[in-house]
């Protein structure tokens, strides 16, 4: 056989290979959630959460052409565990960039009112069909096959943020963006001692 082609086999088995180690741990951290009992919470900041999900995703939203805009209020505090909500805000903008289009973009709003903080990320992408909104957050769902294997997908990233917002208290809901592009909500409950007055 070709050096090439065995070359080519093996990166096509590596690749693979990552593929199944991530199903594995994406199918571990929902066992996870569906058998653990919630971590004692801790109060969680997540505009700096998702400053750091957008700084670790700077590689992937820059090889893509897509830019990502932040508008992050202070004082979203919310009881959880600050590695569930970076699961949750990397899985819905990691999908914000990966289901988008060079040149498009992602916008990343958190705000809060008196008793709630809501993350909104909102993109320019492809969209999801309205047949499929009910599934999307099914384990192993996914719209567009050859476009989410292609990009890696294993249709679990949604399941687990759902799974994730729930256990802590919260709902998540997606929607069609006009005139294009898709739009994912989380609204948490604020930490009891920020509830009522904002933070400056
Ligand atoms: N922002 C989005 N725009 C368009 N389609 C989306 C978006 N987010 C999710 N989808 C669709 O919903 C499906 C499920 O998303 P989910 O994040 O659960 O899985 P995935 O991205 O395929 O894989 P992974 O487990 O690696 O996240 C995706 O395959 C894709 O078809
Ligand atoms: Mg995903």
């Amino acid at each position: 056989m070709e050096a090439d082609t065995v070359r080519e086999f093996v990166g096509d088995i590596g690749e693979e290979a990552d593929r199944l180690t991530r199903i594995s741990e994406k199918l571990l951290t929902l066992t996870r959630l569906d058998s653990a009992p919630a971590p004692s919470p801790e109060p969680v900041d997540i505009k700096q959460v998702a400053e750091k999900v957008c700084h670790m995703l700077k590689p992937l939203s820059d090889a893509v052409n897509v830019t990502v805009e932040r508008r992050l209020e202070e004082g979203c505090i919310v009881p959880a565990n600050a590695d569930d909500i970076y699961q949750v805000a990397f899985n819905l903008i990691e999908n914000a960039i990966k289901y988008n289009l060079p040149g498009g973009s992602v916008i990343v709003t958190l705000t809060r009112t008196e008793t709630v903080a809501e993350l909104r990320v909102e993109d320019t992408g492809v969209g999801i069909p309205e047949e499929d909104m009910p599934r999307i957050f099914d384990r192993f769902y996914r719209v567009d096959k050859a476009r989410s294997r292609a990009a890696g997908g294993t249709g679990l990233g949604l399941s687990i943020v759902r799974d994730t917002v729930r256990q802590h208290g919260g709902v998540v809901s997606a929607c069609q963006r006009s005139p294009d592009g898709t739009c994912f909500t989380v609204v948490l409950p604020l930490w009891e001692g920020e509830k009522g007055g904002r933070a400056l």
